[in-house]
């Protein structure tokens, strides 16, 4: 009811801003990283594997194609991510020696749990969870689990229980790391302290807001939208184009930057908005002269930067700095403000932004 609202207009807005809270609540009591923070016998199963299976829909599985980038870079594990829906149905060749994570907020997906059930029937026995709801059908069914603390999540379009999910595999691959003896005390102590001031981060985020609201404005106007990104960044442009088409019904697409070059180029116009994911990393030259490219046919950029991403509005180039640069936890951060983009866009369109058309919140039956 309004009373629960607070000062939100929506609860998709309310858990946006929720986010600083539950992901301290996600990493409440952990204090150091051990693989038992996934429960007991959780050590004997990451010395087992060598590799890991991530299945999930929707938002879970643009968090679980995030950690693959986590995963592969830190623990030095391979990592498939698979759609559920797709898994569960094809000839795949199974590998006894694998983790499979499972990613659902509500742990009632039933695709999810089919293809869990898929994976274990080709004899992978070791089965992991990241869900948010503790006495779901995912987590009796999983040998180990970490719950997300997200709280009850109310808009279809899901905010926060994407951000824990990403807290929770970012702890889970540095498990991963620790067992395979590739985390230093020193690398365990500062992944820790960036872990914890999450919450301070995401606040100054939110606090971008009105600068969000004025780019919606100009969003809620266009019938398509592109989104680029490159790397870790890459799933954080498919999650905050799946949220803009999800509420508000534009159109939107996204790219890894470097394949623009092989088709989506050909759709940009001054009528096509491109949102760019441009941190300050290694590939933010290479992204630099992406944006170039999407300039020289008139396409106009929105472009979410760091502090020092060395990039400055002009014609057709619009900047959102973000305060800080956050190294591997950067796209936590970095969908904050494409979560603001999505909502204050369906907002000025005057959809139902808690319920889009034909859409719900936890698809039960297949
Ligand atoms: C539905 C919801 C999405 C969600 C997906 C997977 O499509 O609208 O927000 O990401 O299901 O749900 P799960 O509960 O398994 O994360």
């Amino acid at each position: 009811g309004a009373a629960e609202l607070g000062p939100y207009r929506h609860y998709m807005q309310k858990e946006i801003f929720e986010q600083p809270r539950v992901i301290g609540d996600t990493l409440e009591g952990v204090t150091g990283i051990m693989p038992e923070l996934f429960g007991d016998g959780a050590y004997n199963v990451f010395k087992q594997i060598d590799r890991v299976l991530i299945l999930a829909c929707g938002t879970s599985y643009y968090s679980g194609l995030t950690a693959k980038y986590w995963i592969e870079s830190v623990a030095k594990i391979p990592v498939n991510v698979e759609i559920a829906s797709e898994y569960r149905y094809r000839d795949s060749v199974p590998h006894p020696n694998t983790l499979v994570v499972t990613i659902s907020q509500s742990g009632e997906t039933a695709d999810t749990l089919a293809a869990l059930k898929h994976a274990r029937s080709l004899g992978m026995e070791h089965t992991l969870t990241i869900c948010n709801v503790a006495t779901s059908a995912m987590v009796r069914e999983c040998k180990l689990a970490y719950i997300t603390r997200a709280g009850v999540e109310v808009g279809v379009a899901s905010t926060k229980a994407f951000t824990t999910q990403l807290a929770a595999l970012f702890l889970l691959t540095l498990s991963l790391a620790q067992v395979n003896g590739l985390l230093s005390d020193a690398d365990e102590a500062a992944h820790l302290k960036a872990m914890r001031h999450l919450p301070v981060a995401i606040s100054s985020v939110l606090a971008l807001e009105p600068q969000i609201m004025a780019w919606a404005e100009d969003f809620a106007r266009k019938e398509n939208a592109l989104f680029l990104g490159r790397g870790m960044h890459y799933p954080i442009a498919l999650e905050g184009a799946l949220k803009l088409k999800e509420i508000s019904y534009i159109h939107a697409e996204a790219y890894p930057a470097g394949e623009l070059k092989h088709g989506p180029l050909a759709l940009v116009t001054e009528e096509m908005p491109v949102v760019t994911i441009a941190p300050n990393d290694t590939l933010i030259e290479k992204l630099k002269s992406n944006m170039q490219e999407v300039r020289a046919r008139g396409g106009q950029l929105y472009v979410f930067a760091d502090v020092d991403s060395r990039i400055t509005s002009g014609e057709g180039l619009h900047v959102i700095r973000l305060p800080e640069h956050y190294g591997l936890l950067s796209p936590i951060l970095h969908v904050v403000s494409l979560q603001l983009l999505a909502y204050h866009a369906a907002l000025a369109r005057g959809t139902d932004v808690d319920k889009p058309r034909n859409l719900a919140k936890s698809v039960t039956v297949e």
